[in-house]
């Protein structure tokens, strides 16, 4: 019985994809550029709406098109072959805009470091921007290359519980033949935070930290180990933040802010959160 209704759903999703229709499948799945609608499910499975993508472009704060943004949103998303969506994009865009219009701008010193960065849509994305700028430091790039690290009680409450441990595995090989256009790029194998002894960074400044790991243990671990080596006006930005499958993440930021003295801590609307030292 459970092989027919299968069957039948594949059916379905290719019938819904001939008319535009495409299925978000949070482990395995990436967006064409001619997908008009898609039916979310929950990191659980279980069926959570249907996105029109179309009015969805209202709600941008970047209008123009082109707009330098989104090409190289997009640029970057074809690249990487990853999930495409709302939320992510307006990461990205936030991501794009503290670096431009305050780290830049301000000329907030140090280096860039991202933690996890799977296949590389946020990596291209930032180091895109950092090549603009003439960038003379090194952007460390952290990540398993093995998907998430164990989940531990903080990360299974609520929808967090229908995560799968094996999730989001990538190649280290994949990321540096996307990022070969970018020499300042340094990218280091192993589970956060032990890979960070791979890397001579300890006696660092840091303008810019993206943190995209997930879960409770390696997203403390990652504000614990950085918040000191920021430079004063040097900004963290944490995506996993309000994302309701990754409540771990969550409650180590929570936590962080709660213990620390930040000068801006900005919750996102959509995902997402922004800390400045
Ligand atoms: C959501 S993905 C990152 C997406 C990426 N920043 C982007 O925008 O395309 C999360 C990444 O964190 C990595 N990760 C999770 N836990 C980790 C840990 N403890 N140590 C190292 N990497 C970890 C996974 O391997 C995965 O590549």
């Amino acid at each position: 019985m459970k092989t027919v209704i299968r069957t039948i759903k594949e059916i379905a999703k290719i019938f819904l994809r001939k008319i535009g229709i495409f299925t978000h499948d949070p482990r395995n799945y990436i967006l064409p550029a001619k997908a008009k609608r898609v039916l979310l499910y929950t990191a659980g499975d279980e069926f959570y709406g249907i996105v029109d993508l179309k009015r969805m472009a209202r709600y941008r704060a970047h209008q123009s098109s082109p707009h330098p943004f989104l090409e190289l949103y997009y640029r970057a998303r074809d690249l990487t072959e990853t999930p495409d969506f709302f939320a992510k994009e307006t990461r990205l865009y936030t991501i794009s805009e503290l670096i431009q219009n305050h780290v830049f701008k301000n000329r907030i010193p140090g280096h860039f470091a991202e933690c996890g960065c799977f296949r590389g849509h946020s990596s291209y994305t930032i180091a895109s921007l950092l090549k603009q700028q003439n960038f003379q430091d090194t952007y460390w790039i952290f990540d398993s290359f093995e998907g998430i690290s164990e989940k531990t009680p903080e990360d299974n409450k609520g929808e967090g519980a229908g995560v799968p441990q094996n999730f989001l595995i990538s190649t280290q090989e994949h990321l540096k033949e996307i990022l070969k256009p970018f020499p300042f790029v340094s990218i280091h194998k192993g589970w956060i935070p032990e890979v960070f002894a791979t890397a001579p960074i300890a006696s660092e400044n840091f303008a810019f930290l993206h943190v995209d790991v997930d879960l409770y243990e390696p997203t403390k671990a990652c504000l614990d180990y950085f918040f000191s080596r920021l430079s004063p006006g040097g900004v963290i930005f944490i995506s996993n933040y309000n994302v309701s499958h990754w409540p771990g993440s969550i409650q180590a930021v929570d936590e962080f802010i709660a213990n620390n003295r930040t000068a801006f801590f900005l919750k996102n609307q959509v995902e997402g959160c922004v800390i400045v030292k």
